[in-house]
This record gives C-alpha cells, sequence and structure tokens, in this order.
C-alpha cells in the first residue's frame, strides 16, 4: 500500500506547525529556555516533545474529557503544561521524574501559567513511584516518555490503574526511524513493545507517525 505519510522536511515541518495551535507566550518562553539549556550543555536537545505534538496532546486531553491524568518522564516540563491546560479545573496531573534541576525549570513556567495547584510532581524513579499508588488512584489519561527500557514495564502497571476507555500515549515509538534498522538497547525495546502491542487483545492500538512517533492505546 502506498505510504500516507512520510519522514518531513524541515519546510513541511515548519508548515504543520504553522497551522497547528500556536504555542502561547509562556509555551514559547520555555521552548526557549530549554533550547538555551541545550545550546548551554545543561540539557540534550533531543528531550521536549515537539510543539504540534504538544497542541494534539492538548486537544486530545480536553476532547476525551480527561480529569486525572499522569506523566512518566517530565523534563523542562512543556508536555504536561500541555496536558494540564486540556484539563478542567478540578483536574490533576500527576508527574514523576527524577531529575529536580530539569523539572525545578518545569515547575516556574506551571506556576507562571497559573496551572501549579493542578500538577503535582513527584521526584524518583519512575517505576517504584507508580508501582506505590494506590490500587484505587486511577488515570483517564497517560503520557509515558522516560527510560525506553522501561516502557513495557510501565505499560502493564498503568494498565489496572486506567479507567474504562482509558488512554496511554508512548512517545518516541519510531525512533527517528530506527525501529526499521534497531541500533541500541532502547530501539530494541521499543520494537519488541510496539509488537507486543499490536497484538495485545487488552488494547486498541495505533501508532501514529506524528513527530518521533506516538503510540495510542485505549484500554478495551
Ligand atoms: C524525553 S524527557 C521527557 C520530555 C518531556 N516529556 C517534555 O516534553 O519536555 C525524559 C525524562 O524522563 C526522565 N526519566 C528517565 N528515566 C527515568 C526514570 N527511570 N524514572 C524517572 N524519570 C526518568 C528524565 O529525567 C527526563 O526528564
Amino acid at each position: 500500500m502506498t505510504p500516507r505519510s512520510f519522514l518531513l522536511t524541515q519546510e513541511l515541518s515548519d508548515y504543520v506547525r504553522a497551522n497547528s495551535e500556536l504555542p502561547d507566550d509562556v509555551a514559547a518562553d520555555l521552548l526557549a529556555e530549554t533550547a538555551a539549556m541545550a545550546e548551554r550543555g545543561e540539557a540534550p536537545a533531543t528531550f521536549q516533545i515537539a510543539p504540534e505534538q504538544g497542541a494534539f496532546m492538548q486537544l486530545l486531553t480536553r476532547a476525551l474529557r480527561v480529569r486525572t491524568a499522569i506523566e512518566i518522564g517530565t523534563f523542562t516540563g512543556f508536555s504536561a503544561l500541555c496536558i494540564a491546560r486540556g484539563l478542567p479545573d478540578d483536574g490533576s496531573l500527576l508527574c514523576l521524574d527524577r531529575n529536580p534541576d530539569w523539572t525545578a525549570v518545569a515547575r516556574r513556567y506551571w506556576d507562571r501559567a497559573g496551572l501549579g495547584s493542578r500538577i503535582e510532581l513527584r521526584l524518583g524513579d519512575a517505576l517504584p513511584s507508580l508501582q506505590g499508588l494506590p490500587a484505587n488512584e486511577t488515570f483517564d489519561l497517560a503520557f509515558v516518555d522516560a527510560d525506553k527500557t522501561g516502557y513495557p514495564a510501565y505499560v502493564e502497571e498503568l494498565y489496572p490503574r486506567l479507567t474504562p476507555n482509558g488512554v496511554v500515549l508512548l512517545d518516541n515509538t519510531l525512533r527517528g526511524g530506527r525501529v526499521l534498522d534497531p541500533q541500541s538497547d532502547d530501539d530494541r525495546a521499543v520494537v519488541g513493545l510496539n509488537a507486543a502491542l499490536a497484538a495485545d487483545e487488552r488494547w486498541e492500538t495505533v501508532l501514529l507517525p506524528l513527530a518521533d512517533g506516538l503510540t495510542m492505546l485505549r484500554k478495551r
């Protein structure tokens, strides 16, 4: 079958961004500060999700009427800002990350956006944090963007904690195209998980070729 999507040229990528919801001043400043950190060698340049992915996640959160959300892998807080913006006033987002310096930047921007009270950040290794949550703490939406070899365990831990019809978003599931020629343990972990999820009857699965690949799972 003829491919319907393809790796974007710089011009097409700019076009996609320009024709999606644009980051507001707070988000634009966060993107700029994170880019400056990357230039100074204080943070990886590739960690942050793309602006158009942030726009999609904000829209999806609002359209699905998500009230409770969880994020695994927060960094400087852009994806969390987008999810939190899609929540209602009494909604909540729990963020798990182990890096205090990057997440300090995140907290500053969440507060500036007036979203600080909607977001709880827990510092530490994400898997024990997740496993330690009370069994009755459930989520309508989960976004996973941390260590790739940890994804299978995160998905398993999330499954019983999702509400019916709950959605999981997994980032970087195309690995820059390396899913076709895996070159690292991270690549191999994602290839194995992609195949396992496609065959797993518990989930309705779509791998969206948005940015670096965003897999969307709905709990059946
Ligand atoms: C790709 S970045 C997340 C980017 C973020 N979603 C954004 O859009 O800005 C990955 C983050 O996961 C965190 N991380 C990686 N492995 C982790 C682990 N085992 N436990 C907790 N945090 C982890 C890192 O500290 C880093 O901040």
